[in-house]
């Protein structure tokens, strides 16, 4: 039976109740993050928590997110589920909390906030489509355009975009803005490969700025590439010679057809193929770091 972490509290799933007058409920208000654990470690928790409390001071829900304290609750939640071995994703919401009024303004004296944390195993997929890639939709039917760049509760949109993707056997939808270019996945960032040069879409694009983008822009310019940071027009994606979007579960995820037609040779690009590698690879330096350091504090 799973258990959750519900308030400050590890509770058996069909027990965890929230309020039906919680904010998060009514008017999407609230934020979250989606973490990926590898054998127990949490990949990026400073910065998925820093990502999380920036958001939470932009909208004014009080989120204080110590990464050591949440470090051993992610830890504990995992153990209780037993998922401490394998690979595990887990998901992290808050809302502002509950509100008798009902009212779209929040009250004045601020309700305590709905915090509940959630984990379960990998979807197995995402190993397969690693290795022969994603395909994806374009979507133009509207892009729920992030000004703020925080990980509302307001998926909408992306529920439907990949409802929508699904429906054309497609692994993911990229929003297309009204100028043409491409902004960002229903779950993850774009990145394209031509000549040895990355492009993605730049953090003021209205997307939101994946821990994962961030990561492959890092990696990518240790091993001494070139990144741009510039709109992607769709034709441009189609006439890149590699293409990939990042997330934190699917990692680096070769993209290997848009809209029916190929990128490149329709398989994964080299370029993509490294930085998978580089990636896993920063993966296991943070894990074995982090488990020398909790072995030194015991
Ligand atoms: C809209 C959107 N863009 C990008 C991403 C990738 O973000 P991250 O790398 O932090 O997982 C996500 C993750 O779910 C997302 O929902």
């Amino acid at each position: 039976m799973a258990v959750v972490y519900l308030n400050k509290r590890f509770v058996q799933a069909e027990r965890a109740k929230v309020s039906a007058f919680d904010r998060g409920f009514s008017y999407g208000d609230g934020l979250f993050e989606t973490l990926r654990a590898y054998a127990g470690w949490v990949f990026g928790l400073e910065r998925h928590l820093g990502r999380l409390r920036k958001g939470a001071v932009q909208i004014g829900i009080p989120f204080r997110g110590e990464p050591p304290q949440w470090r051993k609750v992610m830890g504990e939640l995992l153990r209780r589920n037993g998922l401490e071995a394998g690979d595990s994703s887990l998901r992290l919401t808050i809302t502002r909390g509950a509100d008798t009024l009902g009212s779209l303004l929040p009250p004045e004296t601020p309700p305590s906030p709905t915090l509940l944390l959630v984990a379960k195993p990998l979807d197995a997929g995402i190993f397969e489509y690693q290795q022969t890639g994603f395909g994806a939709i374009t979507f133009r039917w509207g892009s729920p355009f992030n000004p703020l760049g925080i990980k509302s509760l307001n998926y909408l949109y992306n529920m439907l975009a990949m409802a929508q993707a699904r429906r054309e056997s497609a692994q993911e939808a990229l929003f297309v803005a009204p100028d043409g270019s491409i902004v960002e996945g229903t779950t993850s960032n774009l990145f394209t490969v031509s000549k040895g040069v990355l492009t993605t879409p730049p953090a003021d694009s209205g997307l939101l700025p994946g821990i994962t983008r961030e990561v492959a822009i890092e990696l990518a310019k240790k091993e001494g590439m070139t990144v741009r940071e510039a709109l992607v027009p769709v034709d441009e994606l189609l006439s890149a010679d590699e293409a990939f979007v990042t997330g934190s579960l699917k990692e680096v995820m070769p993209l290997t057809t848009v809209d029916g037609r190929k990128i490149g040779d329709g398989n994964p690009g080299q370029v993509t193929r490294f930085l998978q590698e580089r990636y896993w690879a920063a993966v296991e330096e943070e894990r074995l770091q982090g488990v020398r350091g909790a072995t030194r504090e015991r």
